[in-house]
């Protein structure tokens, strides 16, 4: 594996790969990479001949209150396991490399609608620095494929609408999310749990996959529903952000004609704040 941390480097080895008519493959990611990060790096592997993998911890993603200094980093484990399983180059820019003219002045994308809903609404600007950032990379990288995580559902369909509305001839891939055996999303988050907590998280997953099969069981009423999941969460032990039934694509709300819906869950146990998702089909 390569590590490259120049612009200058990568269009050098980029055009290389177009000129042997390679296919490549790329997972753009902020490091400290678990189980769920490698399987993205496995399919890209399976699916493209270069695999070009980014650790880059975005300052334009985090809010004012949010800790990007304190942001885990663990470089030395994540090229491991990146080698291991099979990146070709790592790409590992600086900040100054990704934004020479600074923050402040930067060019932004921003996906309107869906940037602020949800997660959005509480990370005002945050899916904007996600499509800047991922929108600057495909430029470095131009792959031909790009791979992402369903965990983060509404940053995938931000980045699929980006790349839809921005004409970008990139195939978006969405890899299923990891599970740990008792249907817990795997997260660096989960190391923040306590032993009773670790024990509890799977109720999400559980309690999802019930509201999951009363959706098709044909029930459509979608505000009632939502608003006795987040009783159920409380019940449990958890203290409820939302439980959301949401148009797959644009995340809108669910209405009755809708055929692909996503239920999406925010809670906390304790000091975590835990997410998780799953598609639904309905008649
Ligand atoms: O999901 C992430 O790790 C980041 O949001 C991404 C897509 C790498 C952009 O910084």
């Amino acid at each position: 594996m390569e590590t490259v941390d120049s612009i200058a480097r990568l269009r050098v080895l980029r055009k290389q790969w177009a000129q042997e008519g390679k296919v490549v493959g790329f997972v753009p990611t902020m490091g400290n990479l678990h189980n769920g990060h490698l399987e993205l790096i496995r399919r890209a592997r399976e699916a493209c001949d270069i695999v070009v993998s980014s650790i880059f911890v975005n300052p334009l993603q985090f809010g004012k209150n949010e800790d990007l200094d304190n942001y885990p980093r663990t470089i030395d484990q994540d090229k491991q396991g990146l080698e291991q399983h099979g990146t070709d180059v790592l790409f590992l820019p600086s900040v100054a490399e990704m934004y020479p003219r600074g923050l402040a002045e930067q060019t932004f994308v921003e996906v309107p609608g869906i940037s602020s809903i949800i997660c959005g609404a509480s990370r005002p600007g945050h899916f904007r620095g996600v499509a800047t950032v991922v929108c600057k990379l495909f430029n470095m990288v131009q792959p031909d494929k790009a791979f992402f995580g369903q965990k983060d559902y509404q940053q995938l369909q931000v980045i699929r609408l980006m790349a839809t509305d921005l004409s970008m001839d990139i195939d978006i891939q969405g890899v299923p999310t990891q599970r740990a055996e008792d249907g817990l999303a795997l997260s660096s988050r989960n190391g923040y749990l306590t032993a009773p907590e670790r024990q509890l998280a799977p109720t999400l997953y559980a309690l999802m996959s019930e509201l999951k099969t009363t959706l098709e069981s044909g029930n459509k009423d979608f505000q009632v529903l939502s608003s006795r999941f987040v009783d159920r969460l409380n019940e449990a032990g958890f203290t409820p952000d939302y439980v959301e039934i949401r148009n797959a694509t644009d995340l809108m709300m669910a209405q009755a004609q809708d055929n692909e819906l996503v239920i999406l869950m925010a809670a906390y146990l304790g000091k975590t704040r835990l997410i998780d998702n799953i598609r639904v089909s309905v008649a």
